[in-house]
């Protein structure tokens, strides 16, 4: 059985005060709970030293785990790529995941399936567990074109790791036509996709690998759409923007999550 995982996307939000004081009502709305799912905040990176101890100062008083994760970060260890931040570094700093290849990146910085593959492999290199993502447009989609380019973006961005590495990865599919726009997929549409991408790492790799590899929904996940999407076999748990910037809707997703 597959553990769910939800992991909350902060973006480029939240001062360093409002960072620090989100996850701290993300810890105390969790305190008392039975949390039975992966559960994973990213702020960015001038947040990240801040919140990787309060989690594990929350932690140490008997609170969940809960893993911090970057947004983003370079291939090379280090050297001369100003502005740039390298796996080790937050590995270094108590990070346990990263996102790579968000749509955001692709569209707005140019981020190729190859620089994916190079970011997941030197995120995987570094003990850093990788949250690649895909997802088709709405012109994509319109264009019967979704499995085409879901498909390259695996192919793509998974080249150059071993199935050992890849079964490191959880897959974050997104549709770009549903992140921040309030569409959602509906379950049973994400659901296709969803069993699309595991039947692809299966023919890819092993039944095994594709079973272990945890697939999340991302685009629009709220607490009143969530029950419906993590109730689909393959929708392993959810990669959540808007709705982690509060601290009552991102701990209800978790706790919906976990029932
Ligand atoms: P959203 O963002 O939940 O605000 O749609 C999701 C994401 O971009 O990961």
């Amino acid at each position: 059985m597959r553990r769910k995982f939800v992991a909350g996307n902060w973006k480029m939000n939240c001062s360093l005060s409002e960072a620090q004081q989100l996850a701290q009502d993300i810890c105390t709305s969790l305190e008392k709970e039975e949390i039975s799912v992966d559960v994973a905040i990213c702020p960015t990176f001038l947040c990240l030293s801040s919140i990787c101890s309060l989690v594990k100062d929350f932690q140490k008083q008997g609170g969940s785990d809960i893993g911090v994760g970057a947004q983003n970060l370079h291939w090379e260890n280090k050297g001369a790529f100003t502005g740039e931040v390298s796996a080790p570094m937050l590995h270094d700093m108590g990070c346990s995941y990263a996102i790579i290849g968000h749509s955001e990146r692709r569209t707005l910085f140019g981020e190729t399936n190859e620089a994916v593959s190079k970011k997941a492999l030197a995120a995987l290199q570094s003990g850093l567990l990788p949250i690649v993502c895909i997802g088709e447009t709405l012109e994509e989609r319109e264009n019967e074109k979704t499995e085409e380019v879901l498909r390259l973006q695996l192919e793509g961005s998974l080249a150059g790791l071993s199935p050992a590495q890849v079964e490191a990865c959880t897959i974050a599919y997104e549709p770009v036509w549903a992140i921040g726009t309030g569409k959602t997929a509906s379950p049973e549409m994400a659901q296709t996709v969803h069993a699309f991408i595991r039947n692809y790492l299966t023919q890819k790799y092993t039944s095994a690998i594709a079973q272990s590899i945890r697939i999340q929904y991302g685009g629009s996940v709220k607490p009143d759409n969530i029950r419906e999407l993590i109730n689909q076999p393959d929708i392993d748990g959810a990669l959540v923007g808007g709705a982690s910037l509060k601290a009552d809707s991102f701990s209800e997703i978790i706790k919906l999550c976990s029932l």
